[in-house]
């Protein structure tokens, strides 16, 4: 009965007291009020008009209108299971996090791996990037560890963002292409963009066709910083190393299966973990401190390297168990929100300007996709440690401060939250300086070194694979000009591969792009 609700308690931001389980309990309206017919509006007479008075009609019709939110800009199509996270080998000397030092108590975390590209409605087996965004909800506070299947990203500076999206996404007139193909207007941008094409080797490679999403890795891309109890940084990238090994489907397996069963990831993910066959990753690190990075022949800032394991180890620090589908899609995938700023005392960020972009960008658009600043106190969101700051009210606010102050300083004892310099957030203290303008370093200008190398990296059936993909997805791209461009690309990586690439699409092989960039070799020594 709806009374019985009233003996619970109310706003804790976990519980509803919309759903129950008793048999026979009786249909209400949102507002409570018992509903005797289901079937009919209200009528005058059995033929005629229906009445406005009816408001049970319109409520129901009212919140069927509004079921939907808008699709995540990016990575709309995404599927989310629970877990735990153990940290097996402390990090102490590097960071005070507690999440990076203590190996004794799981953390809780949310995981949603997606595509990219394609719609909600989109299927699971496009040539894309898969997004691999792990929530770890820390003593701490939570911490969004927003990756991908792909260690490095096609852009340098996030000012770039939104015209890759632009270009990649389908065009606003037709509203296709969608994810699957490769068109026009991505060529086009990709062909302009010469600090594409080491992110453009990996979406052309089988990496961008996952069997599964339990046979991806998972990479945080950027560099961020570890900062320990006295202070000293040390910059470190996040690994997530599958347990079930790495496994790609060929293109026509991946064409038939999108066919057959658009759901073939995610019916995946969910089918393991209801038998039980819970996947697993290994949390790796690379850390490496400022004379390292000096060192480098490539600026570790640029988003569009990787640092080769030859020059930084992985060393694996824990691992994540997924053990738990969803109880709700819409209420935890589709509401749960990554920042990646969101992080915990003991990690902070490096200058990587990408990363900056989306420190900005994720907060903001989470605000229009969720439409409440307080989407922090939706459950999936929630941190499992206790909240205490002075924000109040807004749309749907079911935590708000009362009984104590609501502002700092206050000389009201009771209740009232307080700074803590011993074990709260302090930004590294980097030095800085510079001179304010638009520029971008000559330490990013190398495009070529590591699309190379990762080309080298390939089995000759990967090899063959990639230059396939190159012609086919080429193939869809009407104009010519564009098609030589993206090939003259090819020539500053592999001259075998530009090669076969431009006969296959019936080119005259175009001379090599003209980036101005030097291409300086990797020591790849061990
Ligand atoms: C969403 C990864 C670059 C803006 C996502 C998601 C992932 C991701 C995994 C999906 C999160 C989810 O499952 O809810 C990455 C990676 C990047 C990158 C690894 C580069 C290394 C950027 C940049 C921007 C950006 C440069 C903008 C400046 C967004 C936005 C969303 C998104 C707006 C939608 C978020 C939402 O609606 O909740 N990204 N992204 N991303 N990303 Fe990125």
């Amino acid at each position: 009965p709806p009374d019985a609700a009233f003996d619970e308690p109310l706003g804790d931001g976990g519980e509803t007291h919309q759903q129950t389980s008793d048999p026979g309990a009786t249909l209400t309206t949102q507002q409570g009020h018992p509903v005797a017919d289901d079937q009919n509006s209200l009528r005058a007479g059995p033929r005629g008009p229906t009445l406005l008075e009816d408001a049970i009609l319109r409520e129901k019709i009212f919140h069927f209108d509004h079921e939907r939110i808008p699709e995540r800009v990016v990575h709309a199509r995404g599927y989310g299971a629970r877990g735990e996270f153990r940290l097996t080998k402390s990090l102490a000397r590097y960071t005070r996090a507690d999440i990076l030092t203590d190996t004794k108590q799981p953390t809780e975390v949310f995981v949603r791996f997606s595509t990219v590209v394609g719609r909600a409605g989109s299927f699971d087996l496009a040539r894309d990037v898969r997004g691999f965004a792990v929530k770890l909800y820390t003593r701490q506070g939570n911490w969004d560890l927003v990756g991908n299947n792909i260690p490095v990203f096609f852009i340098q500076d996030a000012i770039k963002f939104p015209d890759l999206v632009h270009a990649v996404k389908e065009d606003p007139d037709r509203a296709f292409p969608q994810a699957q193909s490769a068109h026009d207007t991505f060529w086009d941008f990709a062909s302009l963009m010469p600090e594409s094409w080491h992110m453009i080797m990996w979406l052309m490679s089988d990496r961008a066709i996952p069997r599964s999403f339990r046979t991806m890795e998972g990479f945080g891309v950027h560099s961020f910083r570890l900062v320990n109890a006295k202070g000293e940084s040390t910059f470190v990238k996040f690994h997530w190393k599958p347990r079930q090994g790495l496994q790609s489907v060929l293109w026509n397996e991946a064409v038939k299966i999108n066919g057959a069963d658009p759901d073939f990831h995610r019916r995946d993910l969910w089918d393991a973990i209801e038998r039980g066959d819970f996947p697993q990753w290994d949390l790796g690190v690379q850390l490496f401190d400022e004379a390292t990075a000096a060192a480098l022949p490539f600026d570790h800032l640029d988003a569009t390297k990787l640092i080769p394991e030859e020059l930084v180890p992985i060393e694996i620090v824990g691992t994540l168990t997924l053990n738990r589908n969803v109880d709700n899609f819409f209420a935890e995938t589709e509401q749960v929100a990554f920042c990646t700023q969101n992080v915990p005392p003991g990690i902070d960020f490096s200058d990587d300007p990408l990363l900056h972009g989306r420190n900005f960008s994720y907060l903001d658009t989470q605000l229009k996709r969720l439409g409440s600043p307080n989407f922090t106190q939706l459950p999936v969101n929630a941190p499992r440690c206790p909240v205490m700051h002075f924000q109040q009210d807004g749309h749907m606010a079911m935590v708000n401060p009362t009984g104590r102050a609501n502002y700092e300083p206050n000389s009201f004892d009771a209740g009232t939250p307080r700074e803590n310099p011993d074990v709260g957030f302090r930004s590294f203290a980097a030095p800085v300086d510079g001179v304010k303008a638009r520029i971008r370093s000559e330490s990013f200008a190398d495009h070529y070194s590591q699309a190379r190398q990762f080309f080298a990296s390939q089995l000759p059936i990967e090899q063959k694979h990639l230059g396939d993909a190159l012609v086919f997805e080429l193939s869809k791209c009407v104009r010519p000009d564009i098609r030589a461009r993206a090939v003259s690309h090819l020539r500053n990586i592999d001259e075998t591969l530009a090669k076969s690439v431009a006969d296959g699409l019936g080119l005259t092989l175009p001379e090599p792009a003209v980036a101005a960039q030097p291409t300086r070799e990797l020591d790849r020594s061990p």
